[in-house]
């Protein structure tokens, strides 16, 4: 078959490569840590699995509204307006299978040809891809490394002009971990009001923070007509394999998502929504106690690394990832990225895997336990040991 001449501009997303490997591997008797996915190991909450187990008991079986049931609407709604101390209605808020479709349908919706899309590079590909597809042009900015990887705010807003049509946003940040402080998001807010530029702001790790609090861009001033926000279960309720997430914008933005929505899926799976419902709704604990976990570990692996020659490891505010960098062991990011899972049984992500300005890095996960976390930093300091 002959494929339109866009898929050639198409990315993906290497982790799920990545992950396909380390399954083969395991599948000839090899043993894998797998540092390389990002979905929290903990199982979904009790409480969540049986909202949806009575759902499906209830039949909750059939399509429903493209933009979301009305309970979970009304739900996000209450959940992002407390939390982000930002304006949201039901009707600002369209529900997706995961947070990703709000990626690719609002970059759908707003992009032309030729527009240029500031967005974090390293970041997460998705972005990248999802812009070069539809025809737009990337323009990456930098993180600042030695600042703990936070946007470089200045360089950012210098590169607003009158051919900016989109400012993607994510933190806490995959890959770093790295946050934008207050004071980086009222500049920002600023430019894009300035410029009337619509801003994407990728908060899915927004309850996955360590250090201070997390503020959002949609509470800066200017920013009502302006701000899309992305969020979801996969990553706060350990519900990675349930596709459930959303976007909350200005209400004429979210019917025109709704409609993309229309066209690609239809609907999100209605018994997921009402599972959603008990999640913002239920106890949280659960959340906390996870959090709790996740911390020790990035405290755990920062550590480690940072003991391994030729590591070096800021340690991430937020997000389950740490973003190593690893030029002084001498080797290439993707070679020992591939000599770490051939040789060592330790799967993890080049930087690159996250855009050009990943080179010198690595990306683990410790959305694993601390068993395998320690195995994987001794394999990997045996690996490099003997290198
Ligand atoms: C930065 C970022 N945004 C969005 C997503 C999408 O998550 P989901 O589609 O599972 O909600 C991910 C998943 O890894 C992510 O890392």
């Amino acid at each position: 078959m002959r494929l339109s001449q866009r898929m050639a501009r198409l990315g993906t997303e290497t982790a799920f490569e990545v992950l396909v490997r380390a399954r083969a591997l395991e599948a000839q008797g090899r043993n894998i840590v797998h540092l390389e996915i990002g979905e929290p190991d903990f199982d979904t909450p009790a409480h969540i699995r049986a909202a949806a187990n009575d759902a499906l008991a209830n039949g909750a079986t059939h399509y429903g509204p493209s933009a979301g049931i009305p309970e979970l609407r009304e739900a996000i709604a209450e959940d992002s307006a407390r939390r982000r101390g930002a304006k949201a209605t039901p009707e600002m808020v369209v529900v997706t299978p995961g947070g990703k479709p709000i990626m690719f349908f609002v970059i759908l919706a707003l992009v032309d040809e030729g527009d240029e899309v500031l967005y974090p590079n390293p970041g997460f590909p998705i972005y990248e891809s999802m812009i070069r597809y539809i025809g737009g042009k990337p323009v990456p900015v930098r993180l600042l490394e030695e600042k703990g990887f936070e946007l470089d705010v200045d360089q950012l807003c210098e590169q607003v002009g009158p051919k900016t049509r989109l400012i993607i946003l994510n933190y806490p940040h995959n890959p770093t971990g790295g946050t934008i402080p207050e004071a980086g998001l009222r500049a920002i807010a600023n430019v894009a009001a300035k410029h009337g530029v619509p801003i994407l702001s990728d908060e899915i790790y927004s309850r996955l923070l360590y250090e201070g609090e997390h503020k959002s861009i949609a509470a800066m001033p200017g920013m009502e007509p302006l701000a899309i926000v992305l969020d979801g279960f996969s990553k706060t309720f350990a519900m990675t394999g349930w596709r459930l997430g959303y976007g909350v914008m200005p209400a004429p933005m979210a019917q025109v998502v709704a409609k993309l929505q229309t066209n690609a899926t239809s609907c999100t799976a209605t018994f997921t929504q009402l599972a959603g419902v008990a999640a913002l709704r239920g106890d949280q604990s659960s959340v906390a106690a996870m959090n709790v976990e996740f911390k020790r570990r990035r405290d755990a692996i920062v550590e480690g690394l940072r003991a391994i020659p030729g590591f070096g490891c800021a340690r991430p505010k937020g997000a389950f990832y740490v973003f190593p960098n690893i030029t002084r062991t001498g080797f290439g990011s993707k070679a020992l990225a591939d000599r770490l899972l051939d040789e060592a049984g330790v799967a993890c992500l080049s930087g690159t895997a996250f855009g050009e300005f990943g080179e010198g890095h690595l990306r683990f996960s410790y959305a694993n336990s601390m068993e395998n976390i320690q195995e994987a930093l001794r394999r990997i300091e045996g690996l490099l040991r003997k290198s």
